[in-house]
């Protein structure tokens, strides 16, 4: 493996889950110490767990100051957790306002303001990469026929989530561009999870590679944007996606 991330400082947001820890296990492949701020986690004393509901600003501040009193600098931030409320996946009619704008607040406001406060410190520091996680519904209209003879449906709500956050990247990446940070969006398509195995087989039938994705077709992606690899490249959404989104 090579060591393309050696002593680089990464905070990953929702390290326990499907893609994080994939993403966390290939970043210290290559040489990264990573910090999962998590809201299913106690801190541990190098802070490579820490405490954090990225859904509170207070407790991004405390966290992100717990960060900085002990390392002097942040090289990448994967904004990466995923929040929802209970009734995620409601059918389009039946979606109660209050849980759409829950959804967004949690969603993507909360990372607009993890990605303002790091970006500010790393623009002190004058490099940095910083991660989105978003989706191919993010970049085009679902396919309600691979959830034919499932209870399964997208919410609504992500496509506008993960569409924002597509454009919030390249918005960021422009802003702070000069101050040699870059910005960049990863939209995965399906993830195998022992999901339904009706909606497998009618999404494998769609997808070009005819296969769901693994959290290890997309970690090495992430390592690529975080390295000094992909040093030229900001404001893109590099998509993962077996060819979902180019028929
Ligand atoms: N799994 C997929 O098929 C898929 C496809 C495309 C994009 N994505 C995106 O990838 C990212 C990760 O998805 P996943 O499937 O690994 O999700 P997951 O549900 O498996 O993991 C999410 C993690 O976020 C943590 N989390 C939840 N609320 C939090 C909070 N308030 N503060 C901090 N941490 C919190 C959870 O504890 C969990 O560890 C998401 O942004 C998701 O939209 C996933």
């Amino acid at each position: 493996m090579i060591n393309r991330l050696k002593d680089k400082i990464i905070i990953i947001t929702g390290g326990n889950g499907l893609l994080g820890k994939s993403i966390i296990e290939r970043l210290t492949l290559e040489g990264a110490f990573c910090i999962n701020f998590e809201i299913n986690i106690e801190c541990n004393d190098d802070l490579s767990n820490v405490y954090c509901d990225i859904t509170d600003s207070d407790s991004i501040d405390k966290a992100l100051a717990l960060v900085f009193s002990k390392y002097p600098k942040v090289d990448g931030l994967v904004n990466n957790a995923y929040p929802r409320t209970k009734d995620w996946g409601t059918k389009f009619e039946e979606i109660e306002l209050n849980s759409w704008k829950q959804n967004v607040d949690w969603q993507l406001n909360s990372y607009f303001y993890i990605t303002q406060k790091v970006a500010i410190q790393m623009a002190e520091q004058k490099s940095g990469s910083i991660i989105n996680m978003t989706s191919i519904y993010g970049v085009v209209g679902p396919d309600f026929s691979v959830y034919n003879g499932t209870s399964m449906t997208m919410p609504a709500a992500y496509s506008a989530i993960k569409g924002a956050l597509v454009n919030f990247t390249r918005y960021v990446a422009s802003y702070f561009g000069p101050q040699q940070i870059r910005i960049n969006a990863v939209s995965p398509g399906g993830i195998f999870d022992n999901q339904n195995e009706v909606f497998i087989e009618n999404y494998c039938n769609k997808v070009p590679l005819r296969r769901l994705g693994t959290p290890e077709d997309i970690s090495p992606t992430v390592a690529f944007l975080l390295s000094d690899d992909s040093k030229y490249i900001t404001g893109q959404n590099l998509i993962v996606d077996g060819g979902w989104t180019i028929i």
